[in-house]
């Protein structure tokens, strides 16, 4: 059967859109009209992935409050003769399941996809970062193709890549190409926000990932880095080191990756979604314009 599993993992700290992310998820931050991570859930669900494990923290119910079906606010919109809103929560209806489990200590991405283990055991899986939506106005269909890839040709991951300005490498891991970089290439290795001279690429890791349950032991023998957090970048380089083949997939040109977890990247992705409203877009345009 195909991947039809993804473990979305929202516990980090935000502690960058602090005070912001003080008492709410940065997950659950508007980006248009909708929360990020309402984006994350309706894209995945695109690519024929219909079962979402969410690792969640301190502080993050808001995530389950949201996706849980409201049948008295779908009752009160019918009464009170609201029922065009009623569309605004069809992502509500979509056949989608939800588990959740907890990270108990935010220990990095790396130890908060490992949490999964129990729920996920040998099958394979998508990772989708709960802070990054994919696509323009989010229409991605990245992770079916990095499914497709990962089954055809039997590797042990897909990853995701952008490319960045030369000056951005510094913020995220870096692929070290095996060959000739096409929109699908084999990756060498993987360097973690490498200084701008020592960057092998500018193909930098796009928040969606394609594993099989090997990653797990990976994961298990992973030392914390820096701030003792356990990288999931470090899990694929030694699965790459033992062997294993990992594929990248570069993102369409078409396509772009919105990391909300800082306020810079934040401002521009709402900015973005806010501008390409089909309602509520040219007004704010004008309103935009007479600012600037
Ligand atoms: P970040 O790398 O942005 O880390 O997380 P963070 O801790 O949330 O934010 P800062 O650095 O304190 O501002 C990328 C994704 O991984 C999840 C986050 O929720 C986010 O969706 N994550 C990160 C975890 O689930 N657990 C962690 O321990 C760290």
């Amino acid at each position: 059967m195909s991947i039809d599993l993804a473990v979305v993992p929202v516990a980090g700290r935000g502690t960058r859109l602090l005070p912001l992310t003080k008492s709410q998820p940065k997950e659950m931050l508007a980006v248009g009209r909708s929360p990020v991570v309402q984006y994350v859930a309706e894209e995945l669900h695109r690519s024929d992935i219909h079962r979402l494990i969410f690792v969640t923290g301190p502080g993050k119910a808001a995530i389950e409050n949201h996706f849980d079906t409201d049948n008295e606010l779908i009752q009160h919109l019918r009464e009170t003769g609201k029922e065009e809103i009623l569309q605004d929560l069809s992502f509500e209806r979509e056949d989608l399941e939800f588990f959740y489990t907890r990270q108990r200590q935010q220990l990095g991405l790396g130890h908060a996809v490992l949490c999964a283990k129990p729920l996920v055991g040998d099958q394979n899986f998508v990772v989708a970062l709960g802070d990054s939506i994919l696509g323009v106005s989010a229409q991605s269909q990245v992770v079916r193709t990095m499914v497709e890839q990962f089954e055809q040709q039997g590797v042990e991951a897909v990853i995701a890549f952008e490319e960045v300005d030369p000056e951005e490498v510094v913020h995220y891991g870096i692929a070290k190409p095996k060959g000739d970089v096409d929109a699908v290439f084999e990756l060498a290795d993987l360097v973690e926000k490498p200084s701008v001279d020592e960057a092998p690429s500018q193909l930098a890791v796009a928040a969606r990932y394609v594993f099989s349950s090997k990653i797990f032991n990976c994961l298990e023998r992973t030392q914390p880095g820096k701030n003792n957090e356990i990288q999931l970048t470090d899990a694929i380089r030694m699965l790459i080191q033992d062997g294993g083949r990992v594929l990248g997939v570069r993102l369409p040109e078409t396509e772009r990756r919105y990391d909300i977890g800082s306020y810079e990247r934040y401002f521009e992705a709402f900015a973005e979604f806010a501008l390409a409203d089909p309602d509520y877009g040219p007004a704010f345009r004008a309103a935009i314009e007479k600012l600037l």
